[in-house]
């Protein structure tokens, strides 16, 4: 079973949520919304034709954003000593546009370095396999540590990089994940701040990609049919 803390709400004992398959299947979607031209306009003309539903509005995410920062300062405020730093670790490339907004509304002293990984290539789906592409640098024993996730789909990139870490002793180890993919789990894991449920639909924008496009959408939107690259007959 996974568990996860809504950190739209204030008190994480009355938010922890069931994600579990059960619970999962209870969990309704608001319909997306077509862009507006005002929308598609903001992007390059070769994108726009390609932006099916808006899942996660510009305003929306950035509301959640701000609510997730003010329950990590709160945590993290009574947690840190006064010559204690929290190190955020926000997973490239994808979570670098969440966690650029994320950090910019914490109030507690923070650091950052990058842990650099792919488990996609240029594909829809996941390898399945986690492939480090650049080391941290930065010395986590004895840190405390938050781990900044855009998406969790399967889950695989999160349980390779919380073992990685881990794996330098940090004092603490937390997860902060804006978006779970619907039904796709493939490993239990433990978000301590969470965003938005998402559908089971491939999505882009705000860091998310389709062959390393489309990740600065203000927005998470559907890719079209059309979007997706043609393979040779
Ligand atoms: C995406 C996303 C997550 C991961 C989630 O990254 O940013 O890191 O997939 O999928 P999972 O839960 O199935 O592991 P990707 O591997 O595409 O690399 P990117 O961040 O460079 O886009």
């Amino acid at each position: 079973m996974s568990v996860a803390v809504d950190a739209s709400t204030q008190a994480k004992e009355q938010t922890t949520k069931d994600l579990s398959v059960q619970a999962e299947s209870k969990i309704s979607f608001a319909p997306g919304v077509e862009p507006t031209k005002e929308e598609l306009d903001r992007v390059c003309t070769q994108w726009n034709q390609h932006l099916g539903e808006i899942l996660f509005s510009e305003s929306a995410i950035q509301q959640k954003v701000k609510e997730m920062a003010a329950q990590i300062s709160k945590d993290y405020a009574a947690i840190l000593k006064p010559d204690e730093v929290l190190v955020c670790v926000p997973v490239l490339k994808g979570a670098f546009v969440f966690a650029a907004d994320l950090l910019r509304h914490l109030t507690i002293p923070y650091e950052i370095d990058f842990l650099n990984v792919s488990s996609y290539g240029a594909g829809t789906e996941t390898s399945g396999e986690v492939t480090l592409l650049s080391p941290l640098r930065t010395p986590l024993k004895g840190r405390h540590v938050l781990l900044i996730e855009d998406l969790m789909d399967t889950g695989l990139t999160l349980a390779w990089a919380d073992k990685y870490l881990k794996a330098q002793e940090p004092a603490s180890l937390r997860l902060g994940v804006l978006l779970h993919k619907h039904g796709r789990a493939r490993v239990n894991m433990t978000l301590d701040y969470f965003g938005f449920h998402c559908p089971n639909k491939f999505v882009i924008g705000y860091g998310m990609d389709y062959a390393q496009q489309y990740r600065c959408l203000p927005y998470v939107c559907v890719l079209k049919p059309s979007g997706y690259a043609k393979k040779a007959e």
